[in-house]
């Protein structure tokens, strides 16, 4: 978790934030160096408990001159009542809301041919529908009651390194694609509020379980911040080259492929595979 921070101190003084999902991992992260900058935040997930003891661990670390503060909301973020509630609840205590992380999200490991439509519908449902709805109620609450709108802010979706397929977590691949294409159209369509939106993708789930949290939040702050005034439907990666010079996925056996046209070598499509595998 970030301890300190590489931005200069208060440079959020006043501002508040809501990060999904910010009682754990890079959720946490980021909601410690937003602290750190000043920003008071609202953190929500649908387990209260421990929401709260994340709540008071990181109220020890604020700078006792901050007046910063960190809030825990409890929220299923696929539910659009419990959604509008902590928009609505945020902007009751703290009369504004300045930035919008969507961290919230989760997913298990299973091949495709595993996955029931119940548990491929829960994964778009988080991940997807609950980004949709946190944006959509962050910043149209209600007509009379909206911040956002109103004043502008930002808005960061984490996403993921899903740029060479999924496999092994297809309905999480999609969902995230879909996010990151949702950021696009919404950067459009809400540039005349004033309102940024772009998208982080981390390195992959196994690299991050080694502990990079800290390094994807600098990244979020940097886009929430004033330095990224011209910045919006962007996606950053924050995987130190890893989408670029290598894929974790294994190559699968292709002796069972089609065969080619008449004519066509398929010696030279096992050529290129063996020469890939070789230099793995
Ligand atoms: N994290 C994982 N699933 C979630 C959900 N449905 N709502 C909020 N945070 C979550």
């Amino acid at each position: 978790m970030a301890a300190s921070s590489v931005f200069k101190a208060g440079l959020f003084n006043y501002k508040v934030a809501i990060v999904t999902g910010g009682g754990t991992g890079i959720g946490k992260a980021i909601t410690s160096e937003l602290l750190q900058l000043g920003c008071s935040v609202v953190i929500s997930s649908r387990k209260l408990e421990r929401l709260e003891s994340a709540a008071e661990e990181l109220t020890q670390k604020i700078p006792p001159s901050s007046l910063a503060k960190v809030t825990p909301i409890q929220c299923n973020i696929r539910n659009e009542e419990e959604v509008k509630n902590l928009m609505a609840s945020t902007l009751k205590l703290h009369g504004r809301i300045d930035f919008l992380v969507n961290n919230g999200g989760g997913q298990f490991s299973s091949p495709v041919n595993l996955m029931s439509a119940k548990g491929w519908k829960a994964v778009i449902d988080t991940n997807l529908n609950g980004t949709f709805l946190c944006c959509k109620e962050g910043l149209f609450i209600c007509s009379y009651n909206a911040w956002m709108k109103d004043h502008g802010g930002a808005i960061v979706n984490i996403i993921a390194d899903m740029w060479k397929g999924f496999p092994g977590m297809a309905h999480t691949g999609a969902a995230r694609a879909a996010v990151d294409n949702l950021t696009k159209s919404l950067a459009i369509e809400w540039a005349d509020n004033g309102v940024r939106i772009n998208s982080v993708a981390p390195v992959s789930a196994r690299t991050l379980k080694k502990g990079v949290d800290m390094h994807i939040s600098p990244a979020v702050c940097f886009l929430l911040s004033p330095a990224a005034s011209y910045i919006t439907g962007a996606t950053l990666k924050v995987d130190a080259g890893q989408s670029l010079y290598h894929s974790v996925w294994e190559i699968p056996d292709h002796t069972a492929w089609p065969p080619a046209p008449e004519g066509e070598n398929t010696d030279i499509l096992r050529e290129i595979m063996d020469t890939t595998k070789s230099k793995l």
